[in-house]
C-alpha cells in the first residue's frame, strides 16, 4: 500500500475539479485543504468537495500539508512554488512552470538546495496515446525520425471565457505560452532535448470582443503574437515545423506527424491522454491503427461536450497522474517524469521561440533533461486506485 500524501490546493479555478476527480483514479494522494487569493473561490471549492478552506499562508504554515498543488494562472506559478519550497513543502504546478526563463531556473535551484520535489504540468505525456508512440518509436516501427509538423490552431478562448485578457497579455499571454508545453513536452518525450528554434509571428486581430458573462460584447486590446510559424531543431538532428495559432476558425491537419526513414507516425492530441496512433510504412499509404482504449490511461472517461472548440467531445482525461506519479517518486526516492528539468527545459524552449519570432534570429536552447523512460502497465497500475 503507498503513502497517501496530504495535499493543500492553492488556486481554486476552473481546472480544479478535474484534479479533484484524480481522487477517484490514484490511490496515493488525498487534498485535504484548499486556498486562493479569492475567498469566495476557496470556500465554493472547499464546500463542494468537503475540505476546509484556509488562508494562503495558513495553508503553507500547515505541517499536514506535505504538497502544494499549484492551479493558480500561469503569472502566478513563480511565487506560489517558490513559497511553497521555502515553506519546506514539495510542489506541483500546472503549466507552464513559470512565465519568465530566470524564474524557472530559480525555482529548480531552490528545490534542489531544499532536497524538495518540484513537478510541473502538462502530465498527458503518461497518457495511452503518447506513451504508445513513444513505444513504437522505440520498437524502430518507423526507423529514425528526422522530419515531422505539430499544429494547435483554433478561434482563441474569447468566445467561452469570461475572463480572456491574460490569454492576449504581453510576456504571459499567446499560444506558444498557452499550447506550447502539451506539444513540446510531448515532442521532448518522443525525440529527447531540443537544441535551437527559429521562426515568425504575426497578429491578425488588434482588437478582441468577449463572448460570455458580465463582460459580455466588451471589447479588449490584443498585446501579444497570436500566431506562430516555428522551425524546432533536436538535438538528434530532427526538425518539427510547429504552427501554434489562435487565429484559425477550423483545420483538418494532424496534431502531430513524425516522418522517419522507414515510415510516418500520426500522434494523437498531446492536450489529451488517449487516442489511436496511425502508421504507415509502405510506399501505398496503408496506415495501421494502434488503438490505446484499453490502456488505463488511454480509456475514454469524458463522455459530455466539452466547451473548448479544440477538444473532441469523447476523450480521455486523467489529469494528476503527473502528481500522483511525483508522490510516488517521492515515497521511493525515485526521479520522478514531470520533473522540474523537463519544465525548465520547456519554458527554455517556449522563450527562445518568442525571442527568435520577436528578433528575428535563431536562438539556441540553453537547458537539457533527460528522456524519462516508458511509463510501464507494472509503473501505472502501482498508483491506480
Ligand atoms: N482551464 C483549463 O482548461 C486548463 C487546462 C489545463 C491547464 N490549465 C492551467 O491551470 C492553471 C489554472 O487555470 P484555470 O483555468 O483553473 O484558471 P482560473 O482563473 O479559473 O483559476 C485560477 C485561480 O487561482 C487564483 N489565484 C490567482 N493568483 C493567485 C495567487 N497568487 N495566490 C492564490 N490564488 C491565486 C484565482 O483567484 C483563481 O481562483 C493555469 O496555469 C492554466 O494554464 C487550465
Amino acid at each position: 500500500m503507498n503513502k497517501i500524501f496530504k495535499v493543500g490546493l492553492i488556486g481554486c479555478g476552473h481546472i480544479s475539479e478535474t484534479y479533484f476527480r484524480g481522487h477517484d483514479y490514484f490511490n496515493n494522494f488525498q487534498i485535504i485543504k484548499c486556498a486562493d487569493i479569492n475567498q469566495e473561490n476557496a470556500n465554493k471549492c472547499a464546500n463542494t468537495y468537503d475540505i476546509q478552506a484556509c488562508s494562503v499562508e495558513e495553508l503553507l504554515k500547515d505541517d499536514e500539508v506535505e504538497i502544494i498543488l499549484n492551479l493558480t494562472i500561469p503569472r502566478a506559478h513563480y511565487e506560489v512554488a517558490k513559497k511553497s519550497l521555502e515553506h519546506g513543502k514539495h510542489v506541483y504546478s500546472e503549466k507552464p512552470m513559470a512565465v519568465n526563463f530566470i524564474e524557472g531556473e530559480e525555482l529548480l535551484k531552490l528545490s534542489k538546495s531544499k532536497g524538495l520535489y518540484i513537478g510541473n504540468a502538462p502530465d498527458t505525456f503518461l497518457g495511452g496515446g503518447i506513451q504508445k508512440s513513444i513505444e513504437l518509436i522505440n520498437q524502430n516501427k518507423i526507423g529514425n525520425v528526422r522530419l515531422g509538423s505539430a499544429i494547435f490552431a483554433y478561434p482563441g478562448v474569447q468566445s467561452y471565457h469570461p475572463n480572456p485578457e491574460p490569454w492576449f497579455a504581453n510576456n504571459e499571454g499567446g499560444p506558444v505560452m498557452d499550447m506550447g508545453p502539451y506539444y513540446l513536452t510531448a515532442l521532448v518525450n518522443l525525440l529527447g532535448p531540443a537544441k535551437s528554434v527559429h521562426g515568425i509571428s504575426t497578429k491578425v486581430f488588434e482588437k478582441r470582443v468577449i463572448g460570455i458573462g458580465p463582460k459580455k460584447d466588451q471589447e479588449f486590446n490584443v498585446e501579444c503574437p497570436t500566431s506562430y510559424l516555428v522551425n524546432l531543431e533536436f538535438l538528434n538532428k530532427t526538425f518539427i515545423q510547429i504552427t501554434l495559432s489562435f487565429d484559425v476558425v477550423a483545420h483538418q491537419r494532424n496534431h502531430i506527424e513524425l516522418y522517419g526513414d522507414k515510415g510516418s507516425m500520426i500522434v494523437p492530441d498531446p492536450n489529451m491522454f488517449g487516442g489511436s496512433v496511425f502508421t504507415c510504412v509502405d510506399d501505398y499509404g496503408t496506415w495501421e491503427e494502434h488503438k490505446t482504449d484499453e490502456s488505463p490511461l488511454g480509456k475514454i472517461n469524458i463522455t459530455s461536450q466539452s466547451e473548448r472548440a479544440n477538444e473532441s467531445a469523447t476523450n480521455a482525461n486523467y489529469r494528476g497522474v503527473g502528481l500522483s506519479e511525483m508522490a510516488y517518486c517521492i515515497e521511493n526516492g525515485l526521479k520522478h517524469r514531470c520533473s522540474g528539468e523537463l519544465s525548465l527545459h520547456i519554458l527554455d524552449i517556449i522563450k527562445s521561440t518568442m525571442k527568435a519570432a520577436d528578433t528575428q534570429t535563431p536562438q539556441e536552447i540553453k537547458t537539457t533533461c533527460t528522456k524519462a523512460n516508458f511509463f510501464t502497465l507494472e509503473e501505472i497500475q502501482k498508483i491506480l486506485k
